[in-house]
């Protein structure tokens, strides 16, 4: 039986076992801000972030058991400037070992916080984590070898907003709270009581966890937020595990302006956006054309794909509801340029790599999540090009500085590439171009169908010991042994 069908087959079952209790709000609550750590203004001291147990109420009114950094569950947004170095210490009080990562970063793998850098329970870990690239909106999650997907749902991830001279004179809207919001989207399931739960079984390391509930910012949808006359910036990230979500707008295209690694040339619109779990898009709101919109998101938006037709087609919530006020904003009109991105030029490469990532390697999968406590014990269920991850196995080595084409296919359903250290341009997506709001720096990239190829060049040492990783960001698979390591020297 192939693995389409198998999934068609056994549909119901994961829709049963996801679908408990739907949970959503009556009325839209006002949008929940993170808090956030500005250090644009300087840094006079490390920067403490403390992993840590709390409870947290979504919104069911109920105290969930979560994980957060500096706070009851996430983190802080950190704001910070190109040419910054960022003294952190990281102190884990979670009960058990964890490690911290910067997706999106561009810095050595040293301080690049995978699965080789773990903070003992009770331990501190202080990297000075550079910050050398462009504008971009990144984050920071548990990347721990394993257990990425149970503590990464639990709360241990935050947001990094990097800018640079050029993004903080843009004439773009930047007033944090005002009209600058960073949204994170999140599926979760809670139980009758109104309790997060998590529960991993054969299907969930199928298909990685699939929430019902829609959260945003730690609250379940939808949310509201009132913003002055003009142009509103929303910064995006689908923190889900396994989720893709399409994102549309109630009234008008979606206009992106910048993607994983920073700003497109021009404003892009289309009629919809599909974001993998670990991508960030950035959208600017025109709000005086309309006094009201909002932000709509396809739980099962994987164009059309397995997890749509399997959990019973669209699933569309309204995850953010903005009014307008009279009063006047952001001033300024829709920008036509916002970078000099030149186009990709595939034929700088000099090393092309294949990968593939396998869903099947005949391991037991509803076995395994019996064996363990809500993570991937042996790790050893997936692959990729026929070997599940080995942390004390180097897959690649790379030339630093050398620009190289990486192809990426699966042997069945939609998953989300991810490499750490980098940006890349995308070349081909599932055997076609990528859509236009994909076309600038990215970190991720959808695989399904085809080769998708992505032109990269990576210019920080990651040595042997603390190397870069590549994997699924279904974090499910990810755990599961979809993920390779590889050295920059
Ligand atoms: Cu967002 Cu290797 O991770
Ligand atoms: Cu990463
Ligand atoms: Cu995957």
């Amino acid at each position: 039986m192939d693995r389409r069908t198998f999934l068609t087959t056994t549909g119901a079952g994961v829709l049963g076992a996801s679908s408990g209790m739907l949970w959503a709000q009556s009325s839209a609550q006002p949008l929940r801000l993170l808090p956030m750590t500005d250090l644009i203004g300087g840094i006079n001291s490390r920067i403490a972030l403390s992993l840590a147990p709390g409870t947290h109420d979504f919104g069911t009114g109920a105290a969930s058991e979560t994980f957060g950094i500096n706070h009851s569950y996430l983190g802080p947004v950190i704001r910070a400037k190109q040419g910054q170095t960022l003294p952190f210490d990281v102190t884990n009080n979670i009960g058990d070992v964890s490690t911290i990562h910067w997706h999106g970063l561009h810095i050595p793998g040293d301080v690049d916080g995978g699965p080789h850098q773990e903070i003992e329970r009770g331990a501190v870990w202080s990297p000075d984590v550079p910050i050398i690239q462009h504008a971009s909106m990144n984050w920071f999650h548990s990347h721990t070898h394993g257990k990425t997907a149970q503590q990464t749902y639990t709360g241990l991830a935050g947001v990094l907003l990097i800018e640079d001279d050029a993004s903080l004179d843009a004439d773009l809207p930047k007033t944090y709270g005002v009209d600058d919001f960073v949204l994170v989207l999140q599926d979760k399931t809670f139980d009758a009581a109104g309790r997060m739960t998590y529960e991993l079984t054969g299907e969930v390391f199928e298909d990685g966890y699939q929430g019902d509930t829609m959260v945003i910012n730690g609250a379940i949808a939808p949310a509201s937020q009132v913003v002055p006359t003009g142009l509103v910036r929303l910064r995006i990230l689908n923190a889900c595990n396994a989720r893709f979500l399409e994102l549309s707008m109630e009234i008008g295209p979606v206009t992106v302006i910048a993607s994983d690694g920073g700003f497109l040339t021009s404003p892009v619109e289309a009629e919809s956006i599909l974001m993998s779990p670990g991508e960030r898009y950035e959208l600017l709101v025109d709000m005086s054309s309309a006094p009201s919109n909002a932000l709509k998101v396809n739980l099962n938006g994987d164009g059309g794909g397995v997890f749509a037709n399997m959990l019973g087609g669209n699933q569309i919530t309204t995850a953010l509801t903005l009014t307008r006020t009279d009063e006047m904003g952001f001033t300024g009109s829709m920008p036509t340029q916002l970078s000099n991105l030149e186009p990709p030029r595939p034929s700088d490469a000099t090393v092309t790599r294949s990968f593939e990532l396998e869903m099947d390697v005949g391991a037991d999968l509803a076995a395994l999540a019996l064996a363990w406590e809500n993570f991937c014990g042996d790790a050893g269920a997936m692959a990729i090009n026929g070997m599940p991850m080995n942390m004390e196995r180097i897959d690649e080595v790379v030339r630093k500085g050398d620009t190289e084409t990486w192809r990426i296919s699966v042997d069945d359903q939609l998953h989300p590439f991810h490499i750490h250290g980098c940006s890349f341009r995308i070349l081909t997506q599932n055997g076609g171009p990528p859509p236009a709001y994909a076309q600038g720096w990215k970190d991720m990239v959808h695989v399904e169908e085809g080769w998708s190829e992505v032109l990269v060049q990576f210019n920080y040492d990651a040595p042997a010991d603390t190397p870069y990783m590549y994997h699924c960001h279904i974090l499910e698979h990810e755990d599961c042994g979809m993920m390779g390591q590889f050295t920059v020297s």
